[in-house]
């Protein structure tokens, strides 16, 4: 099992710091005088907190856009040593056909990270309070104003709700893998009652991977082995349509006149997810959200292939079931797991906004997450989630559906409950999310940084 080396990989490759630090801000910047950038970027090197710190206060990450490390003085073929996507960037018509990016999710339609606002640095602060969080904050501004090698393309803030719900109200950050050898496991394991334990290659560059293979690491002609540590952070600013999805939940449970109850509403959308409002997986509580405390809600040790092959309680095309298909993919169950495993990422992401507290009434605010995931191969991983299984119309033998809750609805609005004697095929989706801004960046570890500093 591989040591990993956790003074040089960065914390939040390592961990989400969702416990102790639930306030953050995500800072975008562009790199306007790369040797003044380098300047800061070496009075800040202190500042970033690594796997091996166990802080109280606040924490501070960095990552790079293909484009950030040009200025830094990358040459093309340096650049070529890292994947593909990373490379291209996120807004190219073969990415935005790969992501589903159409429609208002276009990327013309962005606030952040298009053509018109393009990025080259992510700075991540998380901190214990918003008092803390302002503190830091004023400090972030100020360095910037006064070093002057970067400009302030866009700051967002983000935070744990203190339910950790996400703003459909379903609780989020369930179904995660851990890092083998880390100490996630036994975290994971105590509150969800199981834990997948993936190679660490998968996640940190530099490490065996779930295909037993270290794959080669970005290379710089200084630092041949740059990438080692490293990993990719895939960023996605998606915006939550809360009244829409609720109401469209309200009319689609309604029949002759008659509005449909809180329950059925909540079942349609547990359907459509996989899990009930409390993290309860549908298939192993079928019926309702389990309520009594001697249930652990949150539980994770299922697969469906044994459970619930037909999708008679968690519908094979649902949120959960397309991002992570377990056993069910293929025939042979065991084999299913270990080709799944090759595809999952760890979700590091956080709700932005305010709550709608009536759900059917929208306050025109805008709310919703800012998704953000780490995978040591962009396209194996996350690309690969989203265009072979979210975005798939015939994904586990179904036709004509994508993702109820995140799919596009370019091509279909449909999604199909199987049922006994009976399935039920409800219509007319309609975007419950749409991507606001978006990029793929690089975040290196420490002696990576510090060799950018020099
Ligand atoms: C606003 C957009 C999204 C919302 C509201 C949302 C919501 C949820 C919820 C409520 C769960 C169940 C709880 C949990 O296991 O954490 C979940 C699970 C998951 N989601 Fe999403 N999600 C969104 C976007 C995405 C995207 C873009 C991806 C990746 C392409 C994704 C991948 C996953 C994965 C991998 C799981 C865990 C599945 C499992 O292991 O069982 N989600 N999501």
């Amino acid at each position: 099992m591989a040591q990993l080396e956790n003074s040089d990989i960065q914390g939040f490759a390592l961990s989400s710091y969702s416990k102790n630090m639930p306030c953050a801000s995500y800072y975008l910047l562009k790199i306007t005088d790369p040797e003044k950038c380098r300047r800061w970027l070496k009075g800040l090197l202190n500042e970033i907190t690594t796997g091996l710190d166990r802080k109280e206060d606040f924490c501070q990450n960095i990552a790079f856009t293909a484009t950030g490390l040009a200025k830094f003085g990358f040459t093309e073929g340096e650049l070529g040593s890292f994947s593909a996507p990373f490379q291209e960037g996120m807004i190219t018509s073969t990415r935005q056909q790969i992501l589903g990016d159409y429609r208002g999710s276009a990327p013309q339609n962005w606030s952040w990270g298009n053509a018109s606002k393009p990025v080259d640095v992510l700075l991540l602060l998380f901190a214990r309070d918003e008092n803390m969080l302002a503190e830091r904050h004023r400090k972030i501004t100020t360095q910037i104003q006064s070093n002057g090698g970067v400009e302030l393309i866009v700051s967002l803030s983000a935070g744990r709700q203190p339910d950790s719900r996400e703003h459909f109200g379903f609780f989020d950050g369930v179904g995660q893998p851990v890092i083998e050898g880390t100490e996630q496991r036994s975290r994971q394991l105590k509150r969800t009652g199981h834990a997948t334990e993936i190679k660490a290659g998968e996640f940190i560059l530099g490490y065996e991977n779930e295909m037993q293979k270290i794959d080669s690491v970005p290379t710089r002609k200084i630092m041949e082995n740059f990438g080692r540590n490293g990993t990719y952070l895939v960023f996605r600013q998606l915006e939550q349509h809360v009244a829409v999805f609720w109401n469209y939940l309200k009319n689609t449970t309604s029949k002759n006149g008659e509005e449909g109850s809180i329950q059925k509403q909540e079942s349609l959308a547990a359907k459509i997810i996989g899990r009930w409002k409390s993290g309860a997986p549908v298939t192993l509580h079928p019926l309702c959200d389990p309520t009594s405390p001697s249930e652990t809600p949150q539980e994770n040790n299922f697969t469906y292939a044994e459970f619930d092959k037909d999708g008679l309680h968690c519908p094979v095309g649902a949120h959960i079931r397309r991002t992570n298909p377990r056993d069910s993919l293929l025939d042979d169950g065991s084999l299913s797991l270990l080709t799944v495993n090759r595809h999952r990422i760890i979700r590091r992401g956080r709700s932005y906004g305010d709550r709608l507290l009536d759900v059917y009434n929208d306050d025109k605010k805008e709310r919703g997450l800012h998704f953000i995931c780490i995978n040591s191969n962009i396209e194996r991983q996350f690309e690969f989630i989203q265009q072979t299984w979210v975005n798939n119309q015939t994904f586990g033998g179904l036709n004509s559906e994508l993702d109820p809750l995140i799919g596009h609805r370019e091509t279909s609005d449909t999604f199909t409950i199987p049922g006994c004697p009976a399935r039920t095929r409800i219509h007319g989706l309609e975007d419950f999310v749409t991507t606001k801004g978006g990029a793929y960046f690089f975040m290196p570890g420490i002696e990576a940084l510090r060799n950018l500093t020099q």
